[in-house]
């Protein structure tokens, strides 16, 4: 047999079932399974990576990465899902696409990760920022990038890209700061030693990276209640978080920005505020691979933060269930912690990992469920 009418015949064989599944009207779904196939309105698994959810309205919005079958560059951009009860969701489509001009930043190729969203009420625009790597320069670039739409699943026109806060220090650094920041100098440190560590907590690669800008990689946003939102980032080589401050329109950084737990390689920051005390989980970094979450709370946005132990509970809770942290969703007196289990060599096959935070001893902990449901 001819070889291109065999594999033709091979490929028709195994699309058949899902655009058969697809043709199908869907059961409603009535509860969260994690880690299983999560199919849309129309039957086929969701695409929506390293993502946020907006409630906007009535309806929820979940933003993510669109990944294809074979690599994790993006080939698509951005995509929304629409549902009223985050359980039934529909394909609202590429949300902010990539671009076919080679001048573009967001150039199809590129690497851009952990989009999410959210609402300005007085520009009445929606804003998203996610994680931009340039295409053709691995994670070197380090960049944050901005998009804006006028309608919650877009289309979002793509802004600018930048590295963050270039010029400006962090608001704790005070002059006598700045006296032992004159000290240092990456010449004199050798990579993990403790004498390193000691240079990062201090600002080592703060200063390193002064004039160009601040490193931006894995990201999440906050609205706090004050209607203040804040970029939260993994910045300094992905060994510092950084929470940056935004202007009031919500598409650029204030310049008032502080750093979190120096040196202690966090990625993945979901935030959350419960009782006048914000929560944050992030993990550390294992590139794809799953490792154990972490677990930060303070009183304030700026501080100071103190780190409590693996907030997981059940089985695989030392790697998080085999997942990542992306986002904490409130809903009701509820808060939904959101994951991603990668499957780095079929990016598209990755599973979501979403479970209520219970209290314990007045601090958060996730328990893992099979099943579950709204209350
Ligand atoms: C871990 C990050 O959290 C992901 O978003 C992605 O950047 C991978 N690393 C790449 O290895």
């Amino acid at each position: 047999m001819n070889k291109l009418f065999l594999s033709l015949s091979l490929a028709a064989l195994f699309a058949l079932p899902t655009a058969l599944l697809s043709q199908q009207p869907q059961p409603q779904r009535t509860t969260i399974r994690s880690g299983e196939l999560w199919p849309d309105d129309s039957g086929q698994h969701i695409n929506a990576h390293g993502g946020g959810v907006l409630h906007y309205g009535d309806t929820y919005y979940w933003f993510g990465e669109h990944k294809s079958d074979w690599t994790s560059d993006a080939l698509v951009g951005v995509t929304c899902y629409s549902s009223k009860d985050l359980l039934n969701w529909h394909n609202c489509g590429v949300a902010l696409s990539v671009s076919d001009d080679s001048s573009s930043d967001i150039e199809r190729g590129c690497i851009l990760e952990r989009p999410k969203v959210i609402y300005n009420p007085t520009t009445k625009q929606f804003c998203m920022w996610f994680h931009l790597e340039l295409k053709g320069r691995g994670y070197d670039a380090a960049r944050y990038g901005v998009a804006v739409a006028d309608r919650p699943e877009g289309p979002y026109r793509f802004l600018y890209s930048q590295r963050s806060d270039a010029g400006i220090w962090p608001l704790e650094f005070s002059s006598e700061h700045q006296a032992v920041l004159d000290t240092l100098g990456t010449f004199h440190y050798q990579d993990w030693t403790p004498a390193w560590r000691e240079a990062v907590d201090k600002g080592l690669i703060v200063k390193r990276d002064f004039a160009g800008g601040q490193m931006s990689r894995d990201m999440t946003l906050y609205v706090d209640d004050d209607g203040k939102a804040y970029h939260i980032f993994s910045s300094e080589e992905n060994l510092t978080l950084h929470i940056a401050e935004l202007t009031e329109d919500y598409l650029h950084h204030s310049g008032r920005y502080t750093r979190v737990a120096p040196a202690g390689h966090n990625e993945a920051p979901a935030i959350f505020k419960h009782q006048g005390t914000y929560w944050m989980i992030t993990s550390g970094c294992t590139g794809w691979a799953p490792n154990e979450a972490r677990m930060f709370s303070a009183p304030s946005i700026w501080g100071p933060w103190t780190q409590h132990p693996n907030p997981c509970r059940g089985p695989k809770a030392e790697i998080t269930f085999g997942g990542q942290s992306t986002f904490i969703l409130p809903v009701g007196d509820q808060y939904i912690f959101m994951a991603d289990i990668w499957r780095p060599r079929r990016p598209s096959n990755a599973r979501y990992i979403w479970l209520p935070i219970e209290f314990e001893d007045g601090k958060p902990i996730v328990r893992w469920q099979e099943e579950w449901t709204f209350e």
